[in-house]
């Protein structure tokens, strides 16, 4: 089996990049190789320097022209591209050259509270001001479109008459801990 080099992306604190790099730190198949990220100050960028990966800045402007990504993750010999918190629009010359090769997570159950804009807090807000019974979130494939490609997993949490925006922060927090790694492993042990 051809072995994994996956990029993981991000743009903040990297919550889940940490979580899969510690999944994959002695994975047999998988290794995480590159960190990529749009801000030399993000927190993912200080809490990676003292594990054994790469790390790329790459600002909004060098993101949207063409081939940089790609070149970026050519350098590393990358196979495997995981969005982890990534707050960019991936370019389409990028989303062809890994056509199914880029895996997104959502927190919410997609289609519902998707799209351009809606991340991070914002999902969750509108979650909570509906007064919807469940939430959850969505691996996907990644295509030209935001948070429309082909759906992998969803997993779900209920939601109580008392819930606050903390309390589904944690719910699905602990959703992407438990779960966004095991896919990634699944997808990737398949290629
Ligand atoms: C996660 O909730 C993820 O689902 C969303 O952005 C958040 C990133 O958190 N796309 P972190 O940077 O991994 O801590």
């Amino acid at each position: 089996m051809q072995h994994i080099n996956l990029a993981l992306f991000a743009s903040g604190q990297g919550s889940n990049a940490l979580n899969i790099m510690s999944f994959f730190s002695n994975h047999p198949t998988i290794s995480v190789e590159l960190i990529v990220c749009n801000k030399a100050d993000a927190p993912i960028v200080s809490a990676t320097q003292n594990r054994n990966v790469a790390i790329e800045i790459c600002d909004n402007e060098h993101i949207e022209k063409q081939g940089v990504l790609i070149g970026i993750c050519e350098k590393h010999a990358i196979n495997g591209v995981v969005l982890a918190g990534f707050l960019r629009k991936i370019p389409a010359d990028f989303v062809s050259h890994f056509s199914n090769k880029i895996l997104n997570i959502h927190p919410s159950l997609l289609p519902k509270y998707g799209g351009e804009n809606m991340y991070g807090k914002k999902v969750h807000e509108a979650v909570l001001k509906n007064k919807e019974a469940k939430t959850g979130i969505t691996i996907h494939f990644v295509n030209e479109e935001y948070d429309k490609g082909e759906i992998i997993a969803q997993f779900e949490c209920q939601l109580e008459p008392t819930e606050t925006l903390a309390s589904i922060q944690e719910k699905i927090h602990s959703l992407e801990m438990e779960n966004f790694p095991k896919v990634i492993e699944q997808v990737f042990s398949k290629a």
